[in-house]
């Protein structure tokens, strides 16, 4: 099966996975988010173990278990994953940000609980997040860096534009529009975008498209 062909592919290899959302305070109690499970970014941690590598998972808040053998740094906010992963980015040969990160976060996050009556809650000022896929591609050298999509429209066009504007070596594209592979499924049927093109993958379990994903940037690092 899978996980015996792709077993030993990372031997030696360090493999750094960002996974889950993030989440930007707004004060103590409030905090803008998204819906992203964390379940690709886990499993891929989980198949690099299986196929011989040492794994760092960099997570946000999720409610799923550290996968045997990988060391979890946890996370809460998009500058928190961004500094984690800047870290962990040094020692390693291959990095997945799997993360669905914040795009903007507050300018200010308030210290105490903000009252509805009396303090501004109707306009919240937001300043854009740093990108982390694109920062890491930007001092990548020989390391291979792979970077998620996920479109509800356009999937093919947008995820390669990504692969060019974040300067990544490829792009998992999720049509997260598909009943079978929205957030928090089990499946998925996604397409493995690099500078040779776009290969469409059958529909699979997470953990059986992580070893395919992890399989095809192994291929890439030689
Ligand atoms: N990403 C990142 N840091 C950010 C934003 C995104 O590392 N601040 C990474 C994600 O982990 C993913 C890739 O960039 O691997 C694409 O994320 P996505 O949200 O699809 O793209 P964006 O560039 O943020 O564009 P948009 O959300 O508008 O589609
Ligand atoms: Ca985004």
């Amino acid at each position: 099966n899978l996980a015996q062909e792709c077993a030993g592919l990372l031997q030696g290899k360090h493999v750094v996975v960002t996974a889950g959302g993030t989440q930007e305070a707004i004060d103590p109690v409030r905090y803008i988010g998204n819906r992203s499970s964390g379940k690709f970014g886990y499993a891929i941690a989980s198949a690099a173990h299986a196929m011989g590598a040492r794994v760092v998972l960099v997570s946000g808040p999720t409610n799923l278990p550290c996968p045997d053998s990988v060391h979890r740094i946890d996370v809460v906010s998009a500058d928190d994953m961004f500094q984690a992963v800047d870290a962990a980015f040094d020692g390693a040969d291959i990095l997945v940000c799997a993360a669905a990160v914040a795009d903007y976060t507050p300018v200010r996050k308030a210290d105490h609980k903000l009252k509805k009556a009396n303090e501004r809650l109707d306009c919240i000022e937001l300043v854009e997040t740093r990108d982390i896929l694109a920062s890491m591609s930007a001092r990548k050298g020989d390391r291979v860096v792979v970077g998620f999509a996920a479109e509800t429209d356009n999937l093919i066009e947008y995820a390669s534009s990504k692969l060019a504007s974040k300067g990544c070596d490829a792009i998992v594209a999720n049509d997260v529009s598909r009943s079978d592979s929205t957030f928090g499924s089990d499946t998925d049927k996604v397409t493995w975008i690099t500078a040779d093109g776009a290969e469409e993958l059958p529909c699979m379990p997470k953990n059986e498209a992580a070893f395919e994903i992890l399989r095809r940037a192994a291929l890439l690092y030689r």
